[in-house]
């Protein structure tokens, strides 16, 4: 059985103001009428023999979560986090529900934009019945530019049709090395998305990460209902140490193989990102909302009421709130934690 997890517990702070730790980018409107984790739930669904999925989210957003799936008419089951453990103890709490079997997990975020469904799938496919036979799969995205934002997989020999091994990981590089990556032709995006059997990832936890499997555990075990979600055991999951599945299991197996996509992908994490995917006009502007620019080039404004009004702007984003205003120079905005830093420290 193939078992859709869906991540969506990111707080998404590089989208502020729009994005914010109770209303996260992942459940805003990036684009006219789009959710990011709406879109997440309908590629899970329209995968052929997969199980409704399991969302595992923040407790702060399980209404967001519930009526976006009941927009879309599934239940799923909704594991709620007393806090952030980061992705690898996600995955664990999924792999450690109910099923009745030994399902492969199929682990995706829910701030990807993939344009192309039916490939996803078929890549989906390749990956399912390596997964079946107890391998680690990942999904690597062919490069078009040396994305700093962005985990690297070197690819290896051919394991199969459309399946390679994995040489190495490397997580987020600089940029000179994201070029060579990129020239190279050697290397693809990680894309964050896995698929395992639950028991070779509880395996690989038990080896590389006991103290996340174990809090895990007890935080299932402890784990109770409350209407329709499943509430995990604050204390035991308070105890679980934070680590991603790239640090905690990835860069840790042997045997990992990685299907390529090669498809318009994209992390919708940053302001860039949303510039470069929303159609620009002949400026290489995007406006979104009540806005107004004249003689305005490259620039990303966005209004979220009030009328927005640029005149002789260049390489700027802009983005209205009703309680708050961004304005910042395209070519600073990969310092963006650094401001939402400064903005927690001041309360
Ligand atoms: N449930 C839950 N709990 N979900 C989480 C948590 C958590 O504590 N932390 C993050 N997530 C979710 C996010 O909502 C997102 O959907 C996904 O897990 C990935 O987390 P990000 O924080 O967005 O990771 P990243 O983008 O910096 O890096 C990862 O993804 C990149 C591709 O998008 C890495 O895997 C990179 O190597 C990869 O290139
Ligand atoms: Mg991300």
């Amino acid at each position: 059985m193939l078992q859709p997890v869906i991540l969506c517990g990111g707080e998404g702070t590089r989208l502020w103001p729009l994005s914010r730790t109770l209303y996260p980018k992942q459940f805003i409107e990036v684009s006219e009428g789009r959710v990011l984790f709406a879109d997440a739930v309908s590629r899970c669904m329209s995968l052929p023999k997969a199980a409704e999925p399991i969302v595992v989210c923040n407790t702060e957003h399980r209404f967001l979560v519930a009526e976006q799936l009941r927009r879309l008419g599934t239940s799923g089951r909704m594991v709620l986090e007393p806090f952030g453990r980061n992705t690898a103890p996600a995955a664990a709490v999924a792999a450690l529900m109910e099923h009745g079997g030994d399902p492969v997990l199929l682990v995706m975020p829910a701030d990807h934009s993939i344009a192309e469904g039916e490939a996803f799938a078929r890549a989906v496919a390749l990956g399912y019945e390596r997964a079946k036979q107890g391998r680690f799969v990942c999904f690597g995205v062919v490069p078009d530019h040396p994305h700093t934002g962005y985990g690297y997989i070197r690819k290896g020999q051919a394991a199969s049709e459309g399946v390679f091994s994995v040489d190495s990981f490397v997580e987020k590089p600089g940029r000179e090395a994201a070029e060579e990556y990129v020239r190279s032709g050697e290397y693809l995006w990680n894309s964050g998305i896995f698929l395992f059997k639950a028991s070779n990832y509880l395996d690989a936890l038990a080896a590389h990460a006991p103290g996340i499997l174990k809090s895990c555990r007890t935080a299932v075990e402890n784990s109770y209902r409350d209407l329709d979600f499943i509430r995990l055991g604050e204390e035991e999951f308070g105890q679980c140490p934070s680590d991603s599945i790239d640090y905690a299991v990835m860069e840790k197996v042997d045997g990992i193989e990685v299907v390529p996509l090669d498809m318009a992908w994209r992390d919708l994490g940053s302001w860039k990102s949303l510039h470069d995917m929303h159609p620009s006009d002949e400026a290489g502007n995007s406006l979104l909302g009540d806005v107004v620019a004249e003689d305005t080039g490259n620039c990303y404004v966005r209004s979220s009421g009030r009328l927005v009004v640029t005149l002789g702007l260049r390489d700027t984003t802009v983005v209205e709130t009703t309680d708050a205003v961004f304005v910042a120079a395209n070519d600073k905005l990969d310092n963006m934690k650094s401001v939402i830093r400064r903005l927690k420290d001041a309360g």
